[in-house]
């Protein structure tokens, strides 16, 4: 059996792959050897068998022993690891959840619902990196699958609903302290039926903007409000999140020679670990809505058409209803006044799922067996 490395499964995305994996059984399938970034020689975890002392994630000769390393640490980590790594002639698989190798020639975005074929051959031809996608192209080529699939899309414009936990746990608490200081703002005026709605508005909105709400991790208030940012600027005047879209997409299809336009804009909103996109999209061809969700609907196990009434939409394509599966409803699917190759839709999928570890687990699989 394989002897795979894992590095980063305490953090939020490390510890939903542990329990992915846990629940799939995957650990019988390989020898889990664990690393530590600070507690090198304390006992590690029981998953997969009996507790071993934590390797030291910086020590290249612990390192070399592997056949697989998965890492969840981050990009600083893998900035610092990877490449001394590969150059002491280490030549196995290496896996990350971080973007910093995503875009490198030598390494295979993983989504193997949308890209089996591209990561099949890959293995063939004796490619060993594989990465994690960013988690909003991960979703949306799920969601979409069956129309990339059959060459259906001209181009898309994803327009973002991007939950609190793709910015990582720390943002993830503030969201809830922010809503809790919120509400205790108003909490006398809001038990008192008669007491006046746009005084409790003023006193809300006072809070929204003191210097007493919690703000340290986003910066501005998110609860009550959003944030149509998402990472660094880039040159474009893009964020790089809304860069991602296309490159990365179009990496996954395998289509980065005639690449489909993919951009919109990317928004952080108050959800929890749910992101959710309105998508705008023109066909190639003018095909009936009903066949556009057959081909959606069929394209693979975890995609499901919501049709486009307020009833199921209200209680099935909603983050709430989504959070902890691995579940991609889609649904909103209608022809745009704008013509008719013009459909619109809305997607939501869990970000720490199918959004980052799912892909990672499943890569595992492909080569433990
Ligand atoms: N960059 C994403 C976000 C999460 O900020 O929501 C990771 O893919």
């Amino acid at each position: 059996m394989n002897n795979v490395g894992f590095i980063g499964w305490r953090g939020m995305v490390g510890s939903v792959l542990m329990e992915r994996m846990i629940a799939e059984g995957d650990f019988s399938h390989l020898n889990a050897h664990f690393f530590t970034t600070s507690q090198a020689g304390q006992p590690g975890p029981t998953y997969g068998g009996d507790a071993k002392p934590l390797n030291n994630a910086f020590d290249i000769p612990s390192l070399q022993k592997m056949d697989i390393i998965v890492s969840c640490q981050g990009g600083d980590y893998t900035r610092e690891v990877y490449q001394p790594l590969r150059d002491s002639g280490w030549e196995g698989y290496w896996i990350d959840a971080a973007s910093a190798l995503r875009m490198s020639a030598d390494s295979i975005i993983v989504l193997d619902p949308v890209n089996n074929d591209v990561i099949q051959q890959g293995l063939e031809q004796g490619v060993k990196t594989f990465v994690g996608g960013n988690c909003t192209v991960s979703l949306m080529l799920l969601a979409l699958g069956g129309l990339f699939e059959k060459d259906l899309i001209e181009w898309v414009s994803p327009m973002t609903y991007q939950a609190a936990s793709g910015a990582g746990a720390r943002n993830m608490r503030e969201l809830i302290s922010q809503m809790g200081e919120i509400h205790a703002s108003v909490k006398s005026q809001l038990e008192n039926p008669s007491s006046a709605i746009l005084e409790i508005d003023k006193l809300v909105a006072d809070k929204l903007k003191s210097d007493s709400l919690p703000k340290d991790q986003f910066g501005v208030p998110l609860a009550g409000s959003l944030i149509p940012w998402i990472d660094v600027p880039l040159e474009s005047g893009q964020s790089k999140e809304e860069w991602k879209a296309e490159v990365e997409a179009n990496k996954i299809l395998g289509s980065i020679k005639q690449p489909i336009p993919v951009d919109g804009l990317c928004v952080r909103v108050g959800a929890m670990r749910c992101h959710s996109q309105a998508l705008t999209i023109k066909l190639r061809e003018n095909i009936d809505v009903n066949e556009i969700e057959k081909i959606l609907d069929e394209h693979n196990e975890w995609v499901k058409v919501i049709p486009n009434e307020r009833d199921v939409t209200e209680k099935e394509l909603s983050p709430v209803n989504v959070t902890g599966s691995l579940h991609i409803p889609i649904g909103r699917i209608r022809k745009l006044s704008m013509g008719e190759k013009y459909i619109s839709a809305f997607t939501v999928g869990d970000q720490l799922l199918w959004g980052a570890a799912e892909p990672l687990r499943r890569m595992l699989r492909i080569i433990t067996g």
